[in-house]
């Protein structure tokens, strides 16, 4: 090795030792003819001193270095001098005084500084990633990222798990997002698609009798790209035999308080909370709420119902439905204020946004639609103080708890309700089986085409009559109303995780397509081999797939997946590092048979 050790981890007992250390000039000062280098690595940084009257000519070309040059330095630890303390880093106690020195390698001008905090753009960061992984709180993400993996490894094995591959260039996978596409050379005109996810093939893993299966595999969703998604994910992938979901939700919380105390050392407490899927749209408007604050929905429409407020009434008249937040404290904003934060919510999708103020009674330009008695309904209904703030949306229920919920944690922003450290775990379960496309005007299966029915819902599933038969008004009590054996786990308002219990047997699964008006023909042409291998002895079966890219970032206190990504892609789903994608030669494409015709 050209080092004895890492710079981060040089210490008080090195005192007196002389030792090899190798990294990247990271900062550079010349005081008075004595030169400091801070040199890093990996694990830190560690201050070297080239003194003139020491060694001339070691101190002549520490002058040449610059930031980011590669050198080796051999020189004694010594205790730093009184007052040249830094208690702020581990190695702030010592220096090396160096003996030697040697330039290993230049570093052009940098782009960009390496330091934590950087206003470099994205695309600059991205196309010199090796640069901005240098930065220590891009680093410190992926050394989380590697504890994770490692303590999710050693946890499955010890609970009986198998690691098991499976294909990357398969078929389309019924996760809802598009597909990316391979052409295959050796068969014009037919085309892999990369997995949206392990689905089909971890439930044949059961049916070959696997028992326990998992993966840690990348995922590929052609999709509109945020914060939280990106084209390619990792999932902690798994699937069980003989399990009902309680077993599921045991091993994925056993799991996740491992990960949590090898990354972090946080001890979690176990259950999570749980909510139904009807609870938590209810009381939070969304089915990822984040429970860190409580600021919960309230729906009014059976006291607004008592007003004269047209936009009230008509919406109610419509089948919509009034829902209100307490906006806690805020009863001074201005009338600038609200005007901003009814466009915000506008932006949302909402047609306006009503208010009233508690202060010194109900100050509001609605207030005078309202008898005395529904505004003190209103009050109650919401829990307001004096110096509250209620605000409603009225609008049809999708609409107005989508609104809400983010005005929700608009305002938990607002009034400074989030406080870092705090991990608010919760199982979203009973989910419906079916939701209503409403660009594609159909049902579809709201987690994938294989999750179970509810064992109670099950002879209502084998009966009632397919969607495509009934008028939409007449399946809340049908279709609609069937739930499945599905669950999310959400963490801080973010969906880390989903699974469920499949179906195991084949007619349920026919059954299942036959509702979603998918003809046998095509069932069999997409998933032909699930459903075959359903035949040959299924055993009852579930799992969940958790999504490590968002678990990571929420431990690492990240805001965006990018950044516990070593390589991501750029929001317009580019990776300026590599220029992936780009053109392919004509060569390449006549091996593949393939002519372009780009339509713009
Ligand atoms: P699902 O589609 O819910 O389930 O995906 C599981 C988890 O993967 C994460 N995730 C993503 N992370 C980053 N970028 C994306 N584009 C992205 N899409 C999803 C989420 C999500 O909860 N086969 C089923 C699982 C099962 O039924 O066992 C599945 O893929 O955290
Ligand atoms: P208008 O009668 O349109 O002047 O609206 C009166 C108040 O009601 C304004 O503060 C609007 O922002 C609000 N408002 C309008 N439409 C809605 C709606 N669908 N839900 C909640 N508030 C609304």
């Amino acid at each position: 090795m050209l080092r004895d050790k890492y710079c981060g981890e040089v210490n008080e007992q090195d005192i007196g030792a002389t030792l090899n250390i190798a990294g990247w000039a990271n900062k550079w000062r010349d005081h008075g003819g004595v030169i400091f280098i801070d040199i890093r690595d990996r694990n830190g940084i560690v201050q070297v001193v080239f003194n003139p009257e020491i060694n001339a000519d070691i101190h002549a070309l520490a002058h040449r270095v610059r930031s980011e040059y590669v050198i080796q330095v051999a020189g004694e630890v010594r205790k730093r001098p009184e007052g040249t303390v830094n208690p702020s880093i581990p190695t702030g106690q010592i220096e090396i005084v160096a003996r030697e020195l040697k330039i290993l390698n230049e570093c052009k001008p940098l782009p960009f500084m390496i330091e934590d905090e950087t206003d470099a753009s994205e695309s600059l960061r991205y196309k010199h990633r090796y640069l901005d992984l240098r930065r220590p709180v891009i680093r410190k993400n992926l050394v989380i990222r590697h504890k994770a993996v490692k303590g999710i490894r050693a946890y499955l094995d010890s609970q009986g798990f198998l690691e098991i591959e499976t294909p990357m260039l398969t078929k389309s996978t019924p996760e809802g997002a598009r597909d990316y596409l391979v052409p295959s050379r050796t068969n014009p005109g037919h085309f892999f698609a990369l997995p949206q996810s392990p689905q089909l093939f971890k439930q044949i893993l059961m049916v070959s009798g696997m028992d326990r299966y998992y993966q840690i595999v990348r995922c590929f969703r052609d999709e509109d790209l945020r914060a939280d998604r990106q084209p390619e994910f990792t999932q902690v992938d798994m699937e069980m035999s003989f399990v009902n979901r309680e077993d599921v939700m045991t091993i994925t919380e056993g799991m996740i308080k491992k990960v949590f105390k090898d990354t972090i050392n946080v001890e979690l407490s176990m259950p999570f909370q749980r909510l139904t899927y009807h609870e938590a749209m209810e009381r939070f408007g969304c089915d990822k709420p984040d429970l860190r604050f409580s600021l919960e929905l309230r729906n009014v429409s059976g006291i607004v119902k008592d007003s004269s407020f047209k936009v009230f009434l008509d919406t109610l008249s419509k089948g919509g439905i009034v829902k209100g937040i307490n906006a806690k404290g805020l009863a001074g904003y201005s009338r600038k204020e609200l005007d901003d934060l009814t466009k915000e919510v506008q932006s949302f999708g909402a047609k306006g946004l009503a208010w009233i103020k508690i202060k010194n009674g109900f100050e509001s330009p609605i207030a005078k639609f309202f008898p005395e008695q529904a505004l003190e309904a209103l009050a109650e209904r919401l829990e307001a103080k004096e110096g509250d703030l209620l605000l409603f949306v009225a609008d049809s229920e999708k609409v107005a708890n989508d609104c809400l919920s983010r005005l929700r944690n608009e305002l938990a922003k607002r009034l400074d309700l989030v406080r870092d450290g705090v991990y608010a775990f919760a199982w979203i379960t009973d989910f419906p089986l079916f939701e209503w496309n409403d660009e594609e005007k159909r049902y579809e299966a709201m987690h994938h085409p294989f999750t179970s029915p509810m064992e109670e819902d099950m002879e209502k599933f084998m009966t009632v009559g397919a969607i495509h038969e009934l008028p939409l008004q007449n399946q809340d009590a049908g279709i609609a109303s069937l739930h499945a054996q599905a669950y999310d786990i959400v963490l801080n308002g973010y969906e880390i995780g989903g699974g469920s219990i499949r179906i195991y047997k084949k007619e349920v699964q026919d059954r299942m397509f036959q509702l979603l008006n998918i003809s046998p023909e095509d069932a069999d042409a997409k998933f032909g081999f699930l459903l075959e291998a359903l035949e040959f002895g299924a055993p009852p079966h579930g799992g969940i797939a958790l999504g490590l890219d968002r678990l990571v970032m929420i431990i690492a206190g990240a805001q965006s997946i990018r950044d516990v990504i070593a390589f991501p892609k750029t929001q317009k789903a580019i990776c300026p590092l590599s220029n992936a994608p780009s053109e392919v030669g004509p060569k390449q494409l006549k091996e593949l048979s393939i002519r372009l015709d780009i339509v713009e």
